[in-house]
This record gives structure tokens, sequence and C-alpha cells, in this order.
């Protein structure tokens, strides 16, 4: 039997989330900005349309320090995507929604407190993109001189990850009796406050919040350090990941697999999710017509500039026609460990040319039929569960036409749902 699709719609509450300049757009065909709630609700009732499973946001908490981020939109502005999704699971019943929270700036307490309250509010359908920072700016806005070194943070974040887990089982399942007749609300011994003291971590709990429909929301992790994937083996149910090639994605999945094994997890209990950007139209001619000249839009200084903040390095300082060697990237330190394994000589003009802006082989670019063979071919022959998409172009008619165009003729081939089973963002991604 085929393998089953996972589509997911991936952005930030920004102008252009991956693709730089995508912002750019013809004015006669604007409906509504990037900046109005109606925009954002367009792109959510689409992905339902498309029964998506989610609705997935990236975050980062810096930026407006450099000329060149400013100028072209380069992942700034960026606004809070946690307020955003509350309203827009109001407007769909069905798709759910994961934010990415990091755990170097929310106090753990905070954290499991908003997200528990959001699994409230979204009957369950809520999802969490751990993350623990990748950039000194970002540390300079809580009071910080610099991030933790790469591989503390995942230290730090390991006990972050009990002390949630803690507060999230704090209450008992019949904690809470509303019992009128006695006047009784909560029974105090089956709610357990935590006294937890670790090596980052104080906090006495319990939580405020009374059990959520997922009890914990979905876990994600995007990383892909060998540190990073230890952390994600022992506490992701899925990860969104990048690789190069159909090998890239075999390798990240039977390491991953060997890891949770490790951890006395099932594999199977893992997904993972790859980035992609496809872009459809009637014929490849026209489609690759169209890629090329969204991407003829972009300035080389800009790629430089979003792939340098990414991998925590000061390009301006570094020869980007040398091949890159083994520099040190105290950020995404695995994003750009797979470009040195895909090819030892490569320099940072070569990664800049493609970062996160496609490139002109994507393969998903093409016929409706064309990238759904590929997205097909990718999950059987290099593994994982399904595409985390990212728009190429204006969001709202970028996901109108992929709903409209490319997800029947997946959908026709019985490997991607259509209506959605069961009614948390857990069973979508499980059941
Ligand atoms: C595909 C992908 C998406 C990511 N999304 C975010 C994000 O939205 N916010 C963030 O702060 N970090 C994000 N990161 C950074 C990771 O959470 C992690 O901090 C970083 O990759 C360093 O870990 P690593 O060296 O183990 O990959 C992302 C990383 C990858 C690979």
């Amino acid at each position: 039997m085929a393998k089953k699709i996972h589509l997911t719609g991936f952005m930030l509450f920004a102008p252009a989330p991956h693709m730089i300049m995508s912002w750019v757009y013809p004015r006669e065909k604007i409906k509504y900005q990037w900046y109005e709630i109606e925009y954002w609700e367009h792109i959510a009732k689409t992905l339902e349309r498309g029964k998506f499973d989610m609705f997935f946001f990236a975050d980062g908490w810096a930026g407006g320090t450099s000329p060149i981020g400013v100028r072209y939109a380069i992942q700034f502005p960026n606004h809070d995507p946690v307020s955003l999704v509350a309203y827009l699971a109001a407007t769909v019943k069905k798709l759910a929604f994961a934010v990415t929270m990091s755990t170097t700036f929310y106090a753990p307490y905070m954290l499991t407190r908003k997200l528990s309250t959001l699994d409230h509010i979204t009957k369950g359908r809520i999802g969490w993109n751990i993350v623990s920072s990748i950039g000194a700016a970002e540390a300079h806005n809580f009071g910080m001189d610099s991030l933790p070194p790469h591989d503390e943070r995942y230290d730090r974040a390991d006990e972050y990850m009990e002390v949630c887990y803690k507060l999230w089982d704090s209450w008992d399942d019949d904690a809470m009796m509303m019992d009128m007749e006695r006047g009784i609300f909560a029974d105090p011994d089956k709610i357990h406050p935590l006294n937890f003291k670790g090596k980052w971590y104080k906090v006495e709990g319990p939580m405020t919040v009374i059990p959520s429909p997922q009890r914990r929301p979905y876990l994600f992790q995007a990383r892909s350090s060998d540190r990073g994937r230890e952390f994600a083996a022992r506490h992701s149910e899925c990860i969104f990941a990048s690789a190069i090639g159909v090998a890239g994605m075999r390798e990240f999945c039977e390491d991953i697999a060997a890891r949770a094994d490790r951890y006395g997890r099932n594999p199977k209990d893992i997904k993972i999710i790859w980035g992609a950007q496809p872009l459809v139209a009637p014929s490849e001619s026209d489609a690759r017509a169209k890629m090329h000249e969204i991407r003829a839009r972009i300035p080389f200084e800009a790629s430089l500039a979003l792939m340098g903040g990414h991998f925590g390095i000061d390009l301006s300082k570094v020869d980007i026609d040398k091949p890159v060697g083994d520099i040190d990237a105290p950020g995404t330190k695995g994003m750009l460990d797979s470009y040195r394994k895909a090819n030892p000589n490569v320099t940072f003009r070569e990664i800049a040319k493609t970062y996160l802006s496609g490139s002109d082989d994507n393969p998903m670019v093409g016929t409706p039929k064309q990238v759904a063979d590929c997205m097909q071919y990718l999950v059987e022959e290099g593994g994982g569960d399904g595409f985390q998409i990212t728009p190429a172009f204006y969001a709202p008619d970028y996901f109108d036409e992929l709903t409209d165009q490319l997800v029947p003729v997946i959908r026709r081939r019985g490997v991607l749902r259509t209506e959605y089973e069961g009614r948390t963002l857990r069973d979508y991604m499980t059941l």
C-alpha cells in the first residue's frame, strides 16, 4: 500500500516567511496584507479545505538591527504567532496549529500555562515546536550578552522538558470534581506540587490550568546536529527536518530510528516532515519560468544575510568563495553540517544561492502530476511522513493554488486524507 503523506502549512507571522522577497506581488492581486487578520484567516480556511494537518508557525525574537534585513524584510518584522493562533483556531473547526516557543526565553511555567490554555481553546489542536534559539541578537533582547553555547542549550532544554512534563502531569485526571452538591471544586490530594530544583530551573508548581484535551501539546522539534538529534529522539513526536537528497533523507531517518530505539521508543512514534516549496503550473516550463522569476527578485546580499543569521556567522568577515572547511556555526550547526557532508568543498556563496529560497532545479516545480510524483518518490525512497510547505509567493494565493491544483491529484492516489480522523493534532498525526 502506498505510504500516506502529511501536509502542513509553514510560515512566520511575517511579510516573507522563508522565500526572501515573497512579499513582492502585483498590487492589483493583493486582497489583504500579512499584517491584517483576514490574510491569515484566508490561509487557515484554505489549509482546512485541503485537509492539511496543521498550520505551523516558526518564530524568532530579534531583527531590525541589520540594514539589509530591514531593507528586504528578512524574517523581519515578525509578529507573535501565539496570539494569532488563539484567534485563528476559532475561524476553522478542524485544522490544527503549531507554534514555536523558545526554551531560552520563556520560563517553563509561563510556556506550559500558555500552551495548555491554547490546547483548551483549540480543543486539542495545538503543537509546540521546541527551540532553544539561535542568535546572539535574540539574547540581547532578553538581558543576555549571548546565548548559552550550542550543546549547553540542549542540556538546559532537557531539564526544561522535565519541568514541563511534571507541570503537565501535576493534576490527576479526576482532580477537578465540581461537586455542586457538596460544594467541592477539586480534590487537593490529586493536585501535586513539583518542588523541582534542578541545575537551571526551580519551580514549585502545580499548574494553574486544568488538564487540557491533549494534556500536553503535540511536540515538534527542528534540528539536526548530533546533540540536536539526540534531543529529538528523546522528546519529539514529530521532527521538522531538512536533508539534502534522498540519501540525506534516508540517513536522517535511520539515524533518528536508531537513537529512538536507544531511548526505548518505537521509531514509528517519531514522525518526520520535510521542508518543501512546491510550485505548480499547467506545464513544467511554465512552472520553471514562474519559479525563476520569483528567485530572480532575491538580492544575493539578502540570501547571504538570512543564511549568516541562521548559522550565527558574520559572513562579512569570511571569504565566501573559499570552502567553508570546519568553521563553527553556533546557530544552526546541523544545517551547515549537512551542506558540508553533501559537498566537502562547498562555499558559502554556493550555499547562499539556494538557501531556503530553493534552487533552479527544485524537483517540486512542475505540473501537479510531476510534483505529486516527486512527493511520493521522496517519502517512499527517502523516508519520512510528509512535507512542511512554505509559500514561494503571496501566501493566500499560493496555498489556494496548491489546494486547488496539487492536493486533488495527490488525494486521488489515496495517500492523502479525505476527512479528518479524530479530534486532536496528535490524532491527525498518529491515526
Ligand atoms: C528546519 C528547521 C527549522 C527551524 N525553525 C526554527 C524556528 O522557527 N525558530 C528558532 O528559534 N529556531 C529554529 N530552528 C533552529 C533549531 O531549533 C536549532 O536551534 C538549531 O537548528 C540548532 O540546532 P542544531 O545545530 O542541532 O540543528 C530551526 C532549525 C531547522 C533545521
